[in-house]
């Protein structure tokens, strides 16, 4: 993949403004309808689940650091966000709009995660995701993520493993995948 696609394609990444956070909420509705491609009926059922409450999701969104991919319009179509775990980055949400993906976005935006965890001192940037879902576990691999075993992890990373298993899916299906910022 060539790094460079999503800056060449006019896209920016910046902070989060007041005033985002319904647009991301729409872009992270919009993005779970790829869940609907996955040859698996407990995953595939998360394109039809309902996302939280827009106030819920606001007060998580200003309590977080969060980066927005914007087209050349400045309109939002994709979004990072992650927060302080102990002494790691936790990326809780990772959404590109269906119109806007597999044009590079969603690892611009993991890279600048990444960017402002080193920044901040972290010691690695920690997600959940699906084990075999190719936008997912692979897409993460492909970045330099590997899968942080639960028995390895400590409690609070196992709390949040647990807390976002989505309702209705098995928890082994996903795992805890870790990115090492000591050394960036
Ligand atoms: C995951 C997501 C953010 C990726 O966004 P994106 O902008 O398409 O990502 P990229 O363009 O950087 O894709 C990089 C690579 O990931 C893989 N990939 C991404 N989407 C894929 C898909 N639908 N099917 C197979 N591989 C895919 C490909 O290897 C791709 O490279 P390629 O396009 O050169 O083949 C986006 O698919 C999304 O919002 N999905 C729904 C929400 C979600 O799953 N979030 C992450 C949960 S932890």
């Amino acid at each position: 993949m060539n790094p460079d696609r999503a800056a060449s394609a006019g896209y920016t990444i910046r902070p989060m403004r007041a005033g985002d956070a319904p647009l991301l909420l729409d872009i992270d509705t919009a993005s779970t309808a790829l869940f609907a491609t996955v040859d698996n009926p407990e995953i595939a059922a998360i394109a039809t689940s309902c996302g939280p409450p827009l106030e819920d999701f606001r007060r998580h969104l200003e309590a977080s650091e969060v980066k927005v991919a914007c087209d050349n319009a400045d309109r939002p179509v994709g979004f990072i966000a992650f927060e302080a775990l102990e002494r790691d980055i936790y990326v809780w949400l990772l959404s590109v709009h269906p119109d806007h993906t597999r044009r590079g976005l969603g690892s611009q935006l993991v890279k600048s995660a990444l960017e402002a965890g080193g920044a901040r001192g972290a010691e690695r940037c920690v997600l959940s995701t699906f084990r075999d879902v190719a936008f997912n576990a692979p897409f993460y691999r492909d970045q330099g993520f590997d899968e942080l075993p639960l028995s390895e992890a400590a409690a609070p990373l196992r709390e949040r493993f647990h807390g976002e298993v989505p309702a209705g899916t098995d928890p082994d299906l996903r795992l805890l995948m870790q990115f090492p910022l000591g050394n960036r």
